[in-house]
């Protein structure tokens, strides 16, 4: 079986988190604050505020901003605008924080953020754009930061799946309020587990004392907050594992351009692309498939049968979600995030993979033909 994601735990992995296990302090200590100091400083920002999910770190990040009704200054009419096209904690948490997710469309050649989009979605209670980085490429998060900054509205880069991505030689998480998952399968991982980085100090600050009951000062509750805190072990592997980030990156690089060249011939997919100025962190290698949903599918099925993993992306736009039509939303109609979810698979392209596997997977999305041929 070829897998879609296989994390690595390497043995200086594995002793490290030993190390934590056997310290005699597994919740937040030591290791959390050295992995925070070397995540801001592979970011390149002032502070990193580690959490235990991508999800809690997105929640967090829009509380600090006093986004929606549970944040201390926000309001239940606070506005934000996502993406349609991504993993439902990009909408949820805006729940969560008690605001309004406002869902606009994407584009074809990123699957990323439209920022004309977000332009004509704007309104007088928008408060915050989150900018997602889909399977690892940045969004056009300089255009949407200027954006941001002429409206006097928030940006939040959703970057879980964009560790070590750049874009115009910024660093994914440095130019908003930074939110990464560290979920099993992401290229840096800590089992579960998030991180909120931030160049502001009065974010980060709030930040922290969000993510334990709102405490700055040790049971005294200043403000709403929740148990988000990262365990010793978890931030004991994220530390090992930033060691090796890049070269892994690297690796995934190196994969996704030798599935394209072997793929390069076959007219019934679109391949990705980088983008100029982009550099990809290869979260996902995510092709589209020509045909739309049969087709996909079908090719999918075809590669399972040949012990080929491969996953997408996502099969529905947040929009269409059983809540979210309940919401209101069922109305909304946007075509570029319809049809992308119906076309897009995910193949393997992680670092694990040996030369015969990325021949296998090519040959069988290959070898599988349309109906007509
Ligand atoms: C785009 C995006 N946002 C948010 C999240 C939430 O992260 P987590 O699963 O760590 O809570 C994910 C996780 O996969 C994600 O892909």
């Amino acid at each position: 079986m070829i897998k879609l994601a296989h994390p690595i735990i390497e043995d200086d992995e594995q002793q490290a988190v030993l190390g934590a296990l056997r310290s005699g302090q597994l919740a937040q200590g030591p290791r959390v604050a050295a992995f925070e100091h070397a995540f801001a400083e592979y970011v390149g920002v002032r502070h990193a505020v580690a959490v235990n999910s991508g999800t809690a770190a997105l929640h967090t990040a829009l509380l600090a901003h006093d986004i929606g009704s549970m944040s201390s200054g926000g309001a239940a009419e606070d506005e934000v605008i996502v993406p349609a096209f991504s993993f439902a904690a990009t909408a949820n948490t805006v729940l969560q924080a008690g605001a309004q997710p406002v869902f606009v469309d994407i584009r074809e050649g990123d699957f990323n953020i439209d920022p004309d989009a977000i332009a004509a979605a704007i309104t007088s209670r928008t408060r915050a754009i989150v900018g997602v980085h889909l399977y690892g490429q940045m969004c056009d998060a300089l255009a949407i930061k200027a954006l941001c900054d002429e409206q006097g509205i928030i940006f939040i880069e959703d970057a879980a799946q964009a560790v070590g991505a750049s874009f115009g030689g910024k660093n994914a998480g440095s130019i908003g309020t930074g939110c990464f998952s560290l979920y099993a399968t992401k290229n840096l991982t800590t089992g579960e587990g998030g991180m909120i980085v931030t160049s502001d100090d009065a974010i980060a600050e709030r930040a922290r004392a969000i993510r334990s009951q709102g405490e700055r000062t040790r049971y005294v509750t200043d403000e709403l907050g929740w148990n988000y805190r990262m365990t010793e072990p978890a931030a004991a592997l994220g530390l090992a594992q930033l060691a090796k980030l890049d070269a892994r990156n690297e690796r995934r690089r190196k994969n996704g351009a030798r599935l394209s060249e072997l793929l390069a011939n076959n007219d019934r997919i679109v391949t990705p692309r980088e983008a100029p100025g982009q550099v990809h962190a290869w979260h996902q290698y995510t092709i589209r498939v020509k045909g739309g949903r049969e087709a996909r599918d079908r090719l999918r099925s075809a590669l399972r049968d040949r012990g080929i993993e491969s996953a997408v992306f996502y099969p529905a736009p947040i929009h269409r979600q059983p809540l979210y039509e309940r919401l209101g939303y069922s109305d909304l109609e946007l075509p570029i995030a319809a049809r992308l979810a119906e076309e897009v698979l995910s193949l393997p392209i992680h670092p694990a993979l040996s030369e015969d596997d990325l021949r296998s997977i090519a040959d069988a999305v290959n070898s599988v033909t349309s109906p007509n041929d």
